[in-house]
């Protein structure tokens, strides 16, 4: 079992973008069991919101449903609970290791790293660009599945 914790900033378009992304693209994989994802922010200041309805009708079109997602900030326990931590920019980085005491397990990790195009993922909330969002956050995540998933038959 492998504990997965995507971040962003506000916990209410991208994090639950991935989190709920990772898990459709698993469970098609046959490897549901294999793990636990959910989906944090570095801020408080959308703490108790649902998914941002763009972002929930984004995931809505590509069958998937964020039902019962409300946001909630990262806090330090969270290192010890998860073995991946994921962000989506290269500051959310940094304020995931200011909140969780640094990252001296090397657990922290930005999303589109494990493509062939690292880059940070612009927030949508301001962009309005949610088709973008997805695109990059989907191909983040089928990288990161084939990456824990690569010369592990059976996980
Ligand atoms: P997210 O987008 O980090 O992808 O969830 C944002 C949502 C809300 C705010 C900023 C970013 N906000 O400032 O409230």
């Amino acid at each position: 079992m492998t504990r997965i914790l995507f971040v962003c900033l506000g916990n209410i378009c991208r994090s639950p973008m991935a989190e709920f992304i990772f898990r459709d693209l698993a469970a098609k994989a046959g490897l549901a069991q294999a793990f636990e994802v959910a989906s944090a922010g570095t801020s408080s200041e959308e703490y108790g919101n649902p998914v941002y309805p763009p972002a929930r009708r984004k995931l809505a079109e590509h069958g998937i449903s964020c039902a019962g997602k409300t946001a909630r900030q990262l806090t330090r326990a969270d290192y010890g609970a998860y073995d991946l931590l994921i962000g989506m920019e290269a500051h959310h980085l940094a304020a995931m290791r200011r909140i969780c005491g640094g990252d001296p397990a090397g657990k922290m990790h930005r999303l589109l790293d494990y493509t062939g195009q690292p880059a940070d993922i612009a927030d949508p909330w301001y962009t309005r660009d949610f088709d973008t969002a997805w695109t990059q956050i989907e191909s983040g995540c089928r990288a990161l599945l084939e990456h824990l998933t690569r010369d592990k038959e059976g996980i």
